[in-house]
């Protein structure tokens, strides 16, 4: 028999239904079978963003940040070094939640009439266009406000309404939009907006009502056993005796540096460690252990300085600094009776 299949009309998916799920299925890291219901979205909206599968989140930051995200309707923002996580966070959480993310990557020269959107021609016709701020206020979502201490005056200004879900006016369209309820704000930093940082020159002070409307969580870099449960979930061909020195120039190196005055001004960040061990692998079995670790280190090292980080590398590294990878891994690869 001929089967007649007939179109059957496709319902549109409605992004604002949401669904209970154990929390374990969410966060395993967190919560056991059982133990909590998370409410999330039901359907992954076009923005939602697939986040680093090897991210390997700080347990305590990670209840706050929930905490904050079930609970409080202020802004959330992650200040802390560059490197130390900050951003892949909120796409860590906004991820598992099926939120939709909606970025916006701030720099000085973003002028808020770039930010409420643009207008173009269409056929004949122009139209205007909202930004992904405005829209995410008017429909809901992360809206994430990245490296939001580099934000120029008339930026800061613009922000805040958005920052204390007031009605919003758009120039561009002559629009008021409301903040929607599934609106959440999420910012990070190098600093907290207090201006006259010597390591991020380019952080400016941030005005008063800016800077206390959000609640900050500092981001520390990681803790030596997470940076090695980090570095062992991506690099499981470096043998773990290796990936602990590895993990063990980060950490010095972050130690000297930990206070802005100290007398070293170089950066080794969970992101330099990662590429160092992405780039020691491409760099493949041949090239020297030193050779990978200068690519990644170079330009995150005051020139002035770089004598001394080479003496910390040394120190940690030993015979292994100069010695091949080929040669490293052999001699870290446990022997098998
Ligand atoms: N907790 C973590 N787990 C896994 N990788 C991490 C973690 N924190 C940082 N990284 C690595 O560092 C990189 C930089 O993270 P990112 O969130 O962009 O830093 P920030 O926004 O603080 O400058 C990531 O791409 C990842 O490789
Ligand atoms: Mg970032």
């Amino acid at each position: 028999m001929n089967t007649v299949s007939t179109p059957t009309a496709i319902k549109p998916v409605d992004f604002n239904t949401y669904e209970k799920v154990d929390g374990s299925l969410v966060f395993p890291e967190l919560y056991s079978k059982g133990e909590v219901q998370i409410t999330r979205r039901k359907f992954r909206h076009q923005n939602c963003v697939d986040s680093n599968p090897d991210y390997i989140a700080d347990e305590m930051l990670l209840r706050r940040a929930l905490a904050w995200w079930f609970g409080l309707p202020d802004p959330l923002g992650f200040a802390g070094e560059t490197g130390s996580g900050k951003t892949e966070l909120f796409y860590y959480i906004a991820d598992k939640l099926n939120e939709p993310v909606y970025l916006l990557q701030v720099n000085g020269g973003l002028m808020p009439e770039m930010v409420e959107g643009k207008t173009s021609l269409a056929q004949g016709e122009t139209v205007d266009e909202m930004g992904v701020v405005p829209h995410a206020y008017k429909h809901g979502g992360l809206i994430l406000l990245d490296e939001v201490d580099k934000a120029n005056k008339a930026l800061q200004s613009w922000l805040h309404p958005v920052l204390e879900r007031k009605p919003l006016s758009l120039s561009l369209t002559g629009e008021l939009i409301m903040c929607h309820d599934q609106t959440r704000v999420g910012l990070t930093a190098n600093t907290f907006g207090q201006g006259g940082s010597e390591r991020y020159s380019s952080s400016n002070k941030l005005d008063d009502a800016l800077r206390a409307r959000p609640g900050w969580l500092t981001v520390k870099y990681p803790e030596p056993s997470v940076l090695r449960n980090i570095m062992a979930k991506k690099f499981s061909m470096i043998p773990a005796g290796f990936r602990k020195k590895m993990c063990q120039v980060a950490l010095e190196v972050q130690k000297v540096t930990e206070n802005e005055d100290s007398e070293l001004s170089a950066i080794f960040s969970t992101r330099t460690l990662v590429k160092w061990g992405q780039t020691m692998v491409a760099f493949g079995l041949n090239a020297k252990v030193e050779e990978s670790l200068d690519f990644v280190s170079r330009g995150a090292c005051d020139p002035d300085d770089w004598e001394s980080l080479q003496a910390i590398y040394q120190r940690i590294l030993g015979e292994d600094k100069s010695s091949t990878v080929g040669d490293v891994l052999k001699k870290y690869t446990p022997v098998k009776k």
